[in-house]
């Protein structure tokens, strides 16, 4: 989501110009009761819109819909109200073609749009406010933003798992060492491995779907935090703005900032599950696995080394979850222990969300061009495969010949270790090292990295049955 608006750091970075009769930051809103304006040092503080003009949009959408509940209320006319919205639109047409509307003096942007309003359409802008708080206005914002980046992101994560699913088809047939430990465990097909990003995508999708369903809810008519005195219409602006539910009490509606909590952490898993691959690619393009060929333009060189050629993308990807995790516990810490109902310390809620969406975003977007682009290199990674990989299934069948599997593991583990002293593959050693083995000729031809897989055709195994099954499975998930 390309999100256009003037940059506004500059602009309200200097401190504000005041003259005798403005009172500088926010005063012209809220400064009836005050007789001078805020201390510099405390607009600093005080002023959010270098990072709350990220809201312009649900803001100016908010009191579009704000305009109707107060017609039901009796506070406008239609005549008013469409007044106010062609007001307000020409607001947002003029932010999203990065027109300069801000000024020094507006503290944040629901300030900002009321001031732009009142000047375009005269005093009629100066009833906008009826009703609302600037509490129950933020939470809406805020909750319709998390909505909105949350739906961005589903789809998202279904381009990614789009690629996977594609990538997991060009990789069926070819087998690599699964890995545990970091030791070669088990062969798997280089497809089990791709889907099982896919599959855990599923669940990212689905936690942030939940965290779009608690945001769900609109504040709207809570007012700063009893409920707004006039017989305002939550459900037709709830429905305007597309928010399936309106908030039940009016405290909770402007104090809880829970959604967005969820959001975070469902954004935390994602970039968790996200710099694990990460991880793995970064490891497999090294020239000691030499598994993987990253898309040349998602590395970069060295300033001195002219042989370099660095796997960034991924080591940013893996650094970046540290950076989401960053976010999650600043808001989680800025939310603990606030009295009810709304305190100013709510206004730290956002920076954190913005970021860690962004962040989200930027990830995901290198993540499923790295994967659209990479290359495995499936005839070195044959190569680099040990015979070792196929020691649980020499087990397995001594299992199917009668033997208990600890016996079984005890059989094979002395083989291993054999073949290991001697530094041969257990596979070669001679026919007298095997004499615990019944039937070991027989056996031993049906030791393959590809009989190992095809053995675990189980409903989620490496077969490839299975992995048809799941490819099926993940098609119709993407439908
Ligand atoms: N900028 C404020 C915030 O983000 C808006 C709400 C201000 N409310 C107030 N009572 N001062 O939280």
């Amino acid at each position: 989501m390309v999100r256009k608006v003037q940059s506004v750091k500059s602009k309200t970075k200097k401190k504000s110009a005041k003259t005798s009769k403005e009172k500088g930051v926010g005063g012209a809103m809220w400064g009836g009761r005050f007789a001078g304006g805020m201390a510099p040092s405390m607009e600093q503080l005080s002023v959010s819109l270098p990072f709350d003009h990220e809201l312009y949009h649900e803001d100016i959408e908010g009191s579009m819909a704000h305009t109707l509940g107060l017609v039901a209320a009796g506070v406008l006319t239609t005549q008013e109200r469409d007044l106010m919205i062609s007001g307000l639109k020409g607001i947002l047409t003029d932010l999203e073609m990065g027109l300069e509307l801000f000024i020094p003096s507006d503290e944040d942007i629901h300030m900002a749009v009321e001031r732009i309003l009142t000047e375009r359409i005269g005093d009629l802008g100066k009833k906008l406010h009826t009703g609302r708080s600037r509490n129950d206005q933020v939470a809406t914002d805020f909750r319709l933003y998390v909505m909105r980046r949350a739906e961005d992101l589903v789809e998202q994560i279904e381009g990614l798992q789009f690629v996977l699913l594609k990538r997991a088809k060009d990789y069926r047939k070819d087998l690599m060492p699964g890995y545990t430990h970091m030791q070669q465990a088990q062969p798997v097909y280089i497809a089990h491995y791709l889907l099982s990003f896919f599959y855990a995508l599923e669940r990212d999708k689905s936690r942030l779907e939940h965290a779009w369903e608690t945001a769900g809810e609109m504040p709207l008519g809570s007012g700063a935090l009893a409920g707004s005195a006039f017989p305002y219409k939550r459900d037709l602006v709830a429905a305007r703005l597309g928010f399936p539910h309106v908030t039940r009490n009016s405290i909770d509606a402007t104090s809880h900032r829970d959604f967005a909590l969820e959001f975070l952490g469902a954004l935390n898993c994602l970039g968790v599950l996200l710099s694990s691959y990460a991880e793995d690619f970064v490891i497999w393009s090294t020239s000691e696995f030499g598994f993987l060929k990253l898309g040349e333009a998602y590395t970069s060189g060295s300033s001195m080394m002219p042989q370099k050629r660095n796997p960034d993308s991924m080591e940013l990807v893996r650094g970046k979850a540290g950076r989401m995790l960053g976010a999650y516990t600043r808001l989680f810490t800025v939310l603990k222990g606030l009295p009810h109902a709304y305190d100013r310390d709510l206004q730290e809620d956002k920076e954190p969300v913005f970021d860690a969406a962004e962040t989200a975003e930027v990830c995901l977007q290198v993540m499923t061009e790295v994967v659209a682009t990479m290359e495995f290199q499936c005839k070195a990674i044959l190569k680099k495969m040990q015979p070792a990989l196929l020691a649980t299934d020499l087990a397995d069948l001594l299992v199917e010949k009668g033997m208990p599997f600890r016996d079984a593991h005890h059989v094979v583990g002395k083989l291993i270790g054999e073949a290991e002293s001697k530094g041969v593959s257990f596979l070669d050693l001679p026919a007298k090292s095997w004499k615990d083995v019944p039937n070991a000729a027989v056996l031993r031809k049906k030791l393959t990295f590809v009989a190992s897989a095809e053995r675990r055709n189980i409903q989620g195994g490496t077969g490839s049955q299975s992995i048809a099954a799941q490819i099926k499975e993940a098609e119709s998930l993407l439908k």
